[in-house]
């Protein structure tokens, strides 16, 4: 569906073709203790403390759908400030519904998609580190874990959603072909992406998810058991950057900050594709064929919709920022330079 390679961040992002390694040569073991020395740690994670935090939670994937526990389909699943179906005002008020489950379904599907790559970073991440912390090797390893249970959860729903909405929604990929792409990047622009991510699931909760009463109950429980686990891994993504920050040149965290960039590039191509699949999949769910004009503004509102919600979301979390203050060569300036036009 989508090529890695058609997908370019050049209407929004000029990026040098800048390629960095960590083992990279230049990179001497003075300047790996001058960086170690240079980065603030403005935080109090603990390897040992997350892994407490996530022993107390264990639910289980059978706990929150199936069986009795079914979506509804007369609610929203996705609170407005992620779907943005209010501003299509030539959508009637059950089409803006199925237009709201129809990004519910991408929600769920974009996720199990980022968390194939999750995955394997964080075991790749953890395997040189088994002989050593054992909070660290555990706290790693319990991550892992929950993120495959993540993925049997959000291919669950779907399989829910599919059951129940009526006709098909077309999504891109396949998520391994995606995996492969953002994995081809340096390690420290991967782990910014992670990070991104998580600090972004937090903020989908807090800010817009707890306190909406109109929500799916079922959706919402997802929503809420997913950001009880994400909560632990933002924490160990922040702790990961900091570790590979620390084997990095200056050179190799200004060309890492790129890559991050370069995979939101790759993110948001993938995205902008998807909006027009949810278009095909909103004909098809309503019957409803949209005039040109109409084509135009449900395009417009959705990608920028689909924008906040996966990219600008996580790119202006005042953790992530913290994250990238805390590695310097103007990592955090050079974000918030671009973040506006995902906002
Ligand atoms: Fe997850
Ligand atoms: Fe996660």
């Amino acid at each position: 569906m989508i090529s890695p390679h058609s997908i370019a961040f050049s209407t929004v992002l000029q990026t040098p073709n800048q390629t960095v390694r960590p083992d990279n040569p230049t990179v001497q073991n003075g300047l790996k203790a001058e960086r170690k020395e240079n980065i603030e740690m403005n935080h109090q994670f603990t390897y040992q403390a997350t892994l407490a935090a996530s022993e107390k939670i264990n639910w289980r994937v059978e706990d929150i759908i199936g069986g009795e526990r079914r979506l509804d389909f007369t609610r929203p699943f996705l609170p407005e400030s992620l779907a943005r179906v209010e501003p299509l005002s030539f959508l009637s008020p059950s089409e803006k519904l199925t237009l709201n489950q129809i990004r519910g379904h991408g929600y769920l599907y974009i996720f199990g998609l980022v968390e194939e790559f999750i995955l394997p970073f964080v075991l790749d991440h953890a395997r040189p580190q088994l002989h050593g912390d054992d909070y660290r090797v555990r706290a790693l390893l319990r991550f892992a874990g929950e993120e495959a249970k993540h993925i049997h959860l959000f291919k669950t729903f779907r399989e829910e959603f599919e059951a129940g909405f009526g006709s098909g929604c077309t999504v891109i990929g396949p998520p391994q072909e995606i995996a492969r792409a953002v994995l081809s990047h340096h390690p420290l622009g991967v782990a910014l992406t992670i990070a991104h991510i998580e600090w972004m699931t937090q903020r989908h909760y807090t800010d817009s998810v707890a306190d909406d009463q109109n929500l799916d109950p079922q959706f919402k429980s997802l929503l809420k058991h997913h950001w009880m686990e994400e909560a632990q891994h933002a924490k160990l993504d922040t702790l990961m950057v900091e570790a590979l920050g620390e084997t990095c040149s200056d050179a190799d965290i200004e060309g890492a900050t790129e890559e991050y960039l370069q995979i939101g590039g790759l993110i948001d191509g993938g995205l902008q594709q998807q909006v027009q699949f949810d278009l095909e999949s909103f004909s098809r769910a309503t019957g409803r064929e949209l005039n040109d004009r109409e084509r135009e503004m449900f395009i417009k509102v959705q990608q920028q919709a689909v924008r906040w919600t996966f990219l600008g979301s996580g790119m202006t979390h005042p953790n992530f920022l913290a994250t990238l203050e805390d590695l310097g060569q103007g990592s955090r300036a050079r974000v918030e330079q671009i973040a506006p036009a995902f906002c």
